[in-house]
């Protein structure tokens, strides 16, 4: 195993980002378990992410989020990829910096829309009846979102880029090297 590594590396960026692939990837070159967040919250509350969203809204979600992540902080150590609105407030983002080291996967919002289309178990995305919503809504609703939250992805002590030309490979190289 690879020592002085931290004891958890957090990854984050917006929905699309590839947060679980790196992360998977990564935690297999640093010899480290990786966990995916929105795999965990689903495991604890006994329900798809869709679920939780359906029945309590998104406040019910940031609930079941924030105590996962608290509990993570204090069980697990490891490589986790975060959901693309975990760091929803100062105070959950200075206390995950304090226990781990926050990296950003930073991606274009237009390779993002390429990528999420048609995923259904992104609650973000569908319209009132369930079905994805049009591109263009989606262009500008998500790009307002993105546009919001990227304040808080920036405050990550490491930043990644990924064009979207990228291999997976040559991205967690590039991570590896800055950690
Ligand atoms: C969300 C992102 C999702 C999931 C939930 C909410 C968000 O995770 O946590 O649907 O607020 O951006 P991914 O970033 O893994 O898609």
């Amino acid at each position: 195993m690879i020592s002085n590594l931290p004891d958890r590396i957090f990854l984050s960026g917006f929905m699309g980002a590839g947060k679980s692939t790196i992360g998977r990837e990564l935690a297999g070159k640093l010899e480290r378990t990786f966990l995916d967040l929105d795999d965990y919250i689903e495991h604890k509350a006994g329900k798809s992410i869709s679920e939780i969203f359906e029945e309590g809204g998104e406040d019910a979600f940031r609930k079941i989020e924030r105590e996962c992540i608290l509990e993570l902080i204090r069980t697990y150590e490891g490589i986790i990829a975060l959901g693309g609105g975990s760091l929803h407030n100062q105070h959950m983002l200075d206390h995950i910096k304090l226990n781990g080291l926050l990296v950003f996967i930073e991606t274009p919002i237009s390779v993002i829309l390429d990528r999420i289309d048609k995923d259904l178990n992104r609650p973000l995305l569908l319209n009132e009846e369930g079905k994805v919503k049009e591109r263009e809504t989606l262009e500008r609703e998500l790009s307002a979102l993105y546009k919001k939250r990227l304040p808080l992805y920036q405050q990550s002590e490491l930043t990644v880029s990924d064009d979207g030309e990228k291999t997976l490979e040559t991205l967690v190289e590039q991570l590896t090297n800055k950690i």
